[in-house]
This record gives C-alpha cells, sequence and structure tokens, in this order.
C-alpha cells in the first residue's frame, strides 16, 4: 500500500500511516511547513498555509518543519549553525525528494547561500499507526561547519485550544511515574543533561486536548530513540501553534562537520491514536515488538530469570552459586543470573570495575564449573557487565589513569565510587569490545546484563581533536551502540537486557539494542504497580523485566504475600531474585505453581494488547488486562489497594473481547460471552487490601 503521495502541483506530501495522517508543503518562499499531524484528513489539498498579520513574520514559518536560527524564526530552533566566516544565520528552502518503497520519504532542504543541506527521512509503519523522522546535516562545502543544535525534528499540533502534556517523570527506585500539566504560554522543556537517558525523565511526551481518557480521545505523541543527552522543547510560538522539538540536547554541545562530513540524528517516533492513552500504548507496543526489538529475539518469549542480586549482593562464589542453581532449576527458573561481584577485586562498590576476570578468591576454577553446574540443570548461564566503568581502585585504573572523562588539573567526582570510560577515544572502545567480545568467546554465556550506574560529570577528552571537544555526549552513544551492535553480531544467541541503576537507560534507541530493561531497582511488588504503569504508557511489557524479591522489601520495608509479589511480577518479563535458600518448601512450591503458570499465559503478556483497565493512581483496586492478538484469550490481573467498608468497587469491565465469542472464566465451567463481559463486566471477587488474583478468560472453540 502506498503510504507516501506527493501531489505535484501543490508541492505537497501526505504520508499516510494507517490511523496517522502528516502532510508537508513547500510554501512559495520555499520554506516547508507541516500542514497537518494527525488523524486522516481528505482532501489534502484544501490545507491552507495560513494567513499574515502586521509586525509579524508569515504565520506558516510558525508551522515550519524544520526551522533553523536564521531570519525571522524566534523558536526553538532544530538547526543552529556556524557557517565559514562566522556566518550563523541559516536559512533552509527546498531542494529536491525522493520516495522510496512507497512508503519512505525523503526531503531535502539547502541553505540559501552555503552548501549545507539538510535531508528529512520519513518512514511510515502503517500497521502501527507511526512514524518515524530523521534529518541528516551534510556539508558540501569546502569549509568546516559547527553545529550547536542539530534536532531529529519539529511536530506543529493542531492549532488552537490548550494542550495536556502526559510525560514520565522520577528518580533512582522511582521511575516512570507518570505526570500531567496543562501547557498554557511559553516553553515546557524535557531534557536530560546527565550523559544517558535519566531516570528522571524519559523521552517520551503524549499530547491531547485536555479530553483523552484512557481508552477514549485523541492522543498524540513524541518520543526519541536515544540514549543520551536529549531534549524535548513544547512551546507556543504564537497565535495558539504549539510545536514540539526533539532530539539531542543542544546542552555543551557542538559537532565539528568538517567538507564532506554527515551527522545523522536519532529517531523521532511519532504516533497518533483516537483510542486515548491505552490506544496509543498498544500502537507503540506493537511496534517496538514488531519493528524496534533486535529481530533475533522479539518473536521469542522471555525466559523466567533467576537473579542473584537481592540475595547475595556481592557475596557471589562458587559454592553458593550452586546451591541457588539447584534450587532455581527445580521451581522452573530458564535462566540463572550471575549479577555484580562475580570479577577481580569486587567484594563491595568501592573497586573492581574495569578488572573483567573471575575473581581468584570466588572462583578458583574461574566461572567454568559454575557454567556446567547451571547448565547441567538445564538452565542458561547469563552474567552482570558494566563495560563502560572503572573504579579507580583497579588495575585497569591504575594502568591508565587516562582513559575516563576529565579536564586536566580538575576533580573527578565520583558516583557510586565510579568513573566513566571515555569510549569516544577509540583504544578504549577497542579494549571494552575485546573483553567482551573474549568474555562471551570463552564461556558459555547466554544472557548479559548491562549496567550502568552513574551520571557524566566533568566531561572533558583532553586529547580531543580540535574542536570536538564537546562531541563526547553523542560519541559515547554512538560507541555503545557500535559495541552492542557488533558483540550482538558475533554473539546472536546472546539475549542482552539493559540496566542503568534500573530504569536509566530504557528508551526507543536503547530498545534497537536490549532484548530486555531491567525496569528499576525498586522491586517492592506496590510500588511497581505505578512504575509499571508508567513504564506501558511507553514500552511494552515484554521489554519490562520485573523480580519476586523477599520481604520486607529492602526499600521499602513492606511485606506483601508471596502471590501479589508474583502477580505484580507477572505483568512483565518475571525474574526472581529473592532468596530461594530460605524459601519454606511451601514457598518453593507455591514459586513453583506460579512460575509454572506464567510460563503457560506469558504469550498473552508479553505479545497480547494491554488494556490499563484501572489505574492505582485511582485507589482502591489497580486492574490491567492482556489480550492474545486472535481475543481468544485474556488475562485480567487484579490488586486491591486500601479498601474501604461501604465503598464498593464497580464491577471490572474488560476491554478488546471479540463480543461475540463465549469466554470460559478461569476454567470454572462458567461462561460470559465477550459482549457480557466488556459491558457488564465481571466480580473480582476479592476481599481485603493489598491482595491480588489473575483472572483467565478462554474463548470456547
Ligand atoms: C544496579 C542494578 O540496577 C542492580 O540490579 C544491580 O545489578 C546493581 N546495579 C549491581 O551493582
Amino acid at each position: 500500500m502506498t503510504s507516501v503521495n506527493f501531489i505535484s502541483n501543490e508541492k505537497l506530501w501526505s504520508i499516510r500511516s494507517g490511523e496517522l495522517q502528516y502532510i508537508l508543503k513547500v510554501a512559495d518562499d520555499g520554506s516547508l511547513v507541516n500542514l497537518h499531524f494527525g488523524g486522516r484528513v481528505e482532501p489534502v489539498e484544501s490545507i491552507s498555509l495560513g494567513g499574515h498579520f502586521p509586525f509579524e513574520p508569515s504565520l506558516h514559518l510558525l508551522r515550519e518543519e524544520y526551522s533553523t536560527f536564521g531570519g525571522l524564526r524566534f523558536m526553538e530552533p532544530c538547526l543552529k549553525v556556524e557557517l565559514p566566516g562566522g556566518v550563523r544565520d541559516c536559512v533552509l528552502k527546498y531542494e529536491s525528494f525522493k520516495i522510496e518503497d512507497n512508503n519512505v520519504l525523503s526531503i531535502t532542504l539547502k541553505d540559501i547561500s552555503y552548501e549545507l543541506f539538510a535531508d528529512l527521512h520519513y518512514r511510515a509503519y502503517p500497521a502501527y499507526n507511526i512514524i518515524t523522522k530523521w534529518a541528516e546535516i551534510r556539508n558540501a562545502g569546502p569549509q568546516p561547519v559547527i553545529l550547536e543544535e542539530a534536532l531529529s525534528g519539529a511536530v506543529s499540533l493542531p492549532r488552537g485550544g490548550l494542550w495536556r502534556l502526559t510525560f514520565l517523570s522520577g528518580h533512582w527506585a522511582g521511575e516512570t511515574r507518570i505526570v500531567q500539566e496543562v501547557l498554557k504560554a511559553g516553553k515546557k522543556v524535557l531534557e536530560s543533561r546527565r550523559g544517558t537517558t535519566s531516570h528522571q525523565l524519559n523521552p517520551v511526551a503524549f499530547f491531547d486536548a485536555g479530553d483523552a481518557g484512557e481508552e477514549e480521545g485523541e492522543v498524540w505523541g513524541c518520543l526519541l530513540g536515544w540514549s543520551g543527552n536529549w531534549k524535548c522543547v513544547s512551546e507556543y510560538v504564537g497565535h495558539d501553534q504549539l510545536r514540539v522539538a526533539m532530539g539531542v540536547n543542544d546542552f555543551d554541545f557542538s559537532w565539528h562537520l568538517e567538507s564532506g562530513e554527515s551527522f545523522k540524528t536519532p529517531k523521532m517516533i511519532l504516533a497518533y491514536s483516537a483510542s486515548g492513552f491505552g490506544g496509543l500504548s498498544r500502537s507503540l507496543h506493537r511496534f517496538e515488538r514488531g519493528v524496534v526489538l533486535p529481530r533475533n529475539n522479539a518473536t521469542k518469549p522471555r525466559p523466567v530469570i533467576y537473579n542473584t542480586w537481592e540475595t547475595l549482593y556481592f557475596n557471589v562464589n562458587e559454592e553458593n552459586l550452586k546451591q541457588l542453581a539447584d534450587i532455581a532449576a527445580e521451581i522452573g527458573v530458564e535462566v540463572f543470573v550471575v549479577d555484580d561481584g562475580w570479577f577481580k577485586g569486587r567484594n563491595d562498590d568501592r573497586a573492581g570495575l574495569g578488572d573483567w576476570v573471575p575473581d581468584p578468591h570466588k572462583f578458583p576454577r574461574g566461572l567454568g564449573p559454575v557454567i556446567e553446574h547451571v547448565k547441567s540443570r538445564g538452565m542458561i548461564f547469563g552474567i552482570w557487565v558494566e563495560p563502560e566503568m572503572v573504579n579507580p581502585n583497579s588495575d585497569l585504573y591504575r594502568r591508565h589513569p587516562d582513559w575516563v572523562y576529565h579536564f586536566p588539573g580538575r576533580p573527578r567526582s565520583e558516583m557510586r565510587n565510579q568513573l566513566i570510560l571515555n569510549l569516544s577515544r577509540s583504544d578504549v572502545r577497542e579494549y571494552v569490545f575485546n573483553w567482551l567480545d573474549r568474555l562471551l568467546a570463552e564461556n558459555d554465556i547466554g544472557f548479559v546484563k548491562w549496567d550502568m550506574n552513574r551520571s557524566f560529570s566533568e566531561p572533558g577528552w583532553p586529547d580531543a581533536p580540535r574542536g570536538r571537544e564537546r562531541e563526547i555526549w553523542v560519541r559515547h552513544v554512538q560507541a555503545v551502540y557500535e559495541i552492542l551492535d557488533e558483540i550482538r553480531r558475533r554473539h546472536p544467541n546472546v539475549i542482552f537486557e539493559g540496566c542503568s541503576g534500573g530504569g536509566g537507560r530504557v528508551d526507543l534507541g536503547a530498545m534497537e539494542r536490549f532484548d530486555q530493561f531491567w525496569t528499576s531497582d525498586n522491586t517492592d511488588a506496590l510500588d511497581r504497580l505505578y512504575i509499571q504503569e508508567g513504564y506501558t504508557m511507553a514500552y511494552c511489557p515484554k521489554t519490562m523485566g520485573a523480580w519476586v524479591t523477599g520481604v520486607p522489601n529492602f526499600l521499602t520495608n513492606r511485606t506483601l504475600s508471596l502471590e501479589f509479589r508474583f502477580h505484580s511480577a507477572m505483568m512483565g518479563a518475571l525474574g526472581i531474585s529473592v532468596n530461594l535458600l530460605e524459601l519454606s518448601s511451601i514457598e518453593k512450591e507455591e514459586a513453583k505453581m506460579h512460575i509454572e503458570f506464567y510460563k503457560k499465559i506469558r504469550h498473552i503478556v508479553l505479545d497480547g494488547d494491554l488494556y490499563r483497565l484501572k489505574s492505582p493512581r485511582s485507589g482502591g483496586l489497580a486492574a490491567f488486562q492482556y489480550v492474545t492478538p486472535d481475543k481468544t484469550e485474556s488475562l485480567i490481573f487484579v490488586f486491591t489497594l486500601q479498601q474501604g467498608f461501604g465503598r464498593r468497587e464497580p464491577l471490572l469491565r474488560v476491554r478488546g473481547l471479540d463480543p461475540s465469542l463465549i469466554y470460559e472464566v478461569d476454567s470454572s465451567g462458567q461462561s460470559f460471552s465477550g459482549l457480557y463481559l466488556m459491558n457488564y463486566g465481571i466480580d473480582h471477587g476479592i476481599r481485603g487490601d493489598y491482595k491480588s488474583k489473575v483472572i483467565y478468560l478462554k474463548a470456547r472453540r
């Protein structure tokens, strides 16, 4: 099907992607204008460019597609450059276009006098109502150009009215909390300056007119596929026009473009739904599973993991790992992951990062015997690494103190007693790639958890080629991506989990390389309901690592039942980090039963559609429903929060079923039509606080 159409007499392009339509036009002055971003429009030719007010530049410039700092433009620019001769004025005009495979559009713009080009690329994904866009800035002139800002792009929302912004905010051990605020005037900037995606804000911005709900109303989504400093600027640029620009943060950024060089921005992902936030999330989830996730594992189920962290912390050794592995296998675990603490000198977080050989005291015979033991119990062996980091107390740092980001003669601030390796340097990149490659080549490792536990500070690169010092923000991320891409190519059977002290590096760029993420260091099953709710606004449950851990929880001191903890963790990629050695035989049986059940139903959670039936933020009750794409199976996870006498929760009206099918409830023999379940509802039947239940619906043949 043709997604991109060109109407030549109008110099207009229409990109149709399912429910979403994006329309671009060349104005009479040669500037490229975003005429429309939203639901479907016909006929596209009738859309007008806007008028002109005295004392104002032309109104169409308020909707310029890739605006610059230049001419009469006063908004957040997508591009700000220094051209030869110190010229800081840049004005881009339409040059040419090309359409490939009916769904990729590239439009080339050029500065009015210098040979600087911006190639704007658009790709439609009609099956998902999504368009991705990115830009390539090319210097075809004879002299260098300096980029001071080069965003992925901007969108212009339908003009008029107040917009409500929904975004994900938080902190370490409290990521992806949903925040909503009405934007009234001026600029709202969401960003990271920490070198990673960040726990504090995630590159996701949803917009609605203030009236959209979970399943109704129009919602627009803008996301960025980038794991370093980023910025999202929502700005009323005048005359009720809201514009959203997104890309690599220009803070402390500059990029030197030699003659013949180009700079490619990360992708901005545009989504639209007329079925509320839930509809938008489901489109994104399907897109992630169908397009973004690494292809080799995308359609495979996520394995049940045991991770040693919340049981042993740094105290891992051959003996205790074998003991744990025996019980892990007994209860049905599929991947046994040795977290932090296995490498040389790593007895706490003050030493060892950088020295990636097994600690000779803990593993006198190397990792081999543990790996063999794990495999003999029918499990895959997994390992934790933190490749970008070094402790000053390590052999690596003693050998190469110049390998970290720093400014000569200035402090090197430590966070968690560690410094960041300067991956902008090719020798450091090679070193990191080589030890990781060797580790995977020499050991039978099927799962890697790649962690990253600090923010950037003192981002100096003393040996940088002149003029390239501030490129580290981008070069570091590019290096992480390159290493991961090549390691994945050489070790295609390994599953990679992304972690950054929990969910500090979850984004659609990272998701092209990581099969799943460690969502948060907060493993309290109740706190997790909120974190997971926010996570699933943008990211699919298939990637959402969730563990069952011990009680009282190490962070919240809360004690919840094993059942509640399992149910909360089963809503994503299930893991266990409870101390198995301390489980009673009854608890072990219970854990085994939950894991067995999860294996039977995980296809519904991991590859199904999610309906957030009731938010924990609304109090009383939380409920999340998953439905297989063919609508024949569904799961409803119900959690009671604080209930009050006389305050009766409404029946759970489920979603996404086939109204004409008859569904059996929990193999109980009780059956109801989809129509009944969706319009009348189902009584969850739970009494008491902090209880949980999973209701399984199966269509009768
Ligand atoms: C932070 C991670 O989020 C934890 O799961 C654990 O891997 C520790 N790092 C290990 O240092």
